[in-house]
């Protein structure tokens, strides 16, 4: 049986950062994957050019069932520290949008800078290695793979949430969880497509392909200023995976398609123009037919309407409702909400207060991020955090 000081199962965003920090302390560190590339969620990241990180990365920017507990790893390792990392390899990076740092070239720059970091520190890295069983050994653990069998002091569950299972997602964090005794909240789908209900698809299929700039609002009130994308299945584009993460089954999501007062205002500068004109202005033209059609509105002059009815009609752009059917799941979700209970960990190094020399970090553990580069700061910060103590 090989000894290791450190092993570390996921050779993704979060397990190569603490492989990093742990090796650089010195720590004999192996990492294993089952996959047959490091970092494939990075590789598809951003489009293939890898959000990495966001400029106004904050607590608050993060959905946990103890929303203190990010608040330490966020502080010691913070957006700044990733940025310098970055900077030190010369990776040519750009703000897309609120704050968004993406990959000027390609995703893969950030692969090679991770894998260059931890060659730099020692580390071994062995993919293709499917993991038989864990067993507490001593003061450590013993790790049977399919390769062989090791023990070490400490060891590193960074295997991720459940969403995209073609690329080597799998809910072995949770089960090993479990096997030591830690709870688990329950885990859905995040930052995901809304499908539509049968009746509402019949009406908005045709918008396919039309976007346009919302507030998107869940039955809790949390809000995103975002666009919002019609497709074949539902509907998409940022608005929708944001607010994705806030909703539960049954309930409404409201869109502002228009803001308050703009109806007034459209009667006070443009009373003779009809309803439909003066909408088309402001929003796209296929929606404003479907919104027409769908909404019963009579199509007149803006004058020819009573105060109340254009009120009606301007509270209903305002929070347009729509009851989604359901989300697409973990097939194209970028995220996996719940996990390991944070309650079980210590926020500062992330091992398991009940089992000790256990950790777990990054997307397995009940800590998600908004969309935007929150979630692989939340990688960042936890892997490091731990590879300070491992
Ligand atoms: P991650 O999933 O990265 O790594 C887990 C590793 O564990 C994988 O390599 C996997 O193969 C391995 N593993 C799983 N089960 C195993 C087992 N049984 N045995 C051995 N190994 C096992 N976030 C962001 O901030 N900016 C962005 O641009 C994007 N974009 C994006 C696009 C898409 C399409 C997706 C699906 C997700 C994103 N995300 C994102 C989210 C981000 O990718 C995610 O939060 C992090 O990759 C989580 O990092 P982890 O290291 O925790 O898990």
């Amino acid at each position: 049986m090989k000894a290791w000081d450190v092993i570390i199962i996921g050779a993704g965003a979060a397990g190569l950062m603490c492989a990093i920090e742990a090796g650089k302390r010195g720590r004999r560190v192996l990492v294993l994957d089952h996959g047959k590339r490091i970092g494939r969620k990075i590789l598809m990241s951003g489009g293939g050019r890898c959000n990495f990180t966001n400029y106004f990365v904050e607590p608050g920017a993060y959905l946990c069932g103890n929303p203190h507990f990010v608040k330490s790893a966020l502080a010691r390792y913070t957006q700044w520290d990733f940025i310098a990392l970055v900077e030190k390899h010369r990776i040519a990076y750009h703000e897309k949008t609120l704050g968004q740092l993406f990959c000027d070239d390609s995703a893969q720059d950030i692969v090679d800078m991770l894998v260059k970091e931890c060659a730099d520190a020692g580390v071994s890295i062995s993919l293709r290695a499917e993991i038989l069983a864990v067993a507490e050994l001593g003061e450590g653990f013993s790790v049977d793979t399919e390769a062989g069998q090791y023990s070490c002091h400490s060891l590193v569950v960074a295997t991720g949430g459940l969403s995209m299972p073609k690329i080597g997602a799998s809910p072995f964090g949770y089960r090993l969880a479990e096997q030591f005794g830690l709870k688990l909240l329950p885990t859905r789908a995040g930052l995901v497509p809304f499908t539509l209900q049968p009746q509402d698809k019949e009406t908005l299929e045709s918008l396919a392909g039309v976007s346009l700039p919302v507030v998107a609002e869940s039955a809790d009130g949390t809000r995103f200023t975002e666009s919002l994308l019609f497709t074949h299945r539902g509907v998409s584009g940022p608005a929708v995976l944001q607010i994705s993460s806030y909703w539960q089954p049954g309930e409404p999501v409201r869109f502002q398609l228009l803001p308050e007062g703009c109806l007034a205002q459209g009667l006070a500068e443009s009373p003779s123009q009809e309803l439909k004109t003066w909408l088309a202005r402001q929003l796209p033209k296929r929606l404003v037919e479907t919104l027409l059609a769908r909404e019963g509105l009579v199509n007149k002059p803006l004058k020819q309407y009573i105060p109340k009815e254009l009120a009606a009609i301007e509270q209903r752009l305002a929070a347009w409702p729509l009851q989604p059917g359901g989300t697409e799941g973990y097939r194209t979700a970028e995220v996996t909400l719940g996990g390991v209970d944070t309650k079980e960990l210590s926020s500062k190094t992330m091992m398991a207060n009940r089992v000790p020399n256990l950790y777990f970090i990054g997307e397995v553990m009940d800590v998600t991020g908004w969309l935007g580069g929150y979630n692989f700061q939340w990688a960042w910060s936890s892997g490091w955090c731990a590879g300070q103590v491992v």
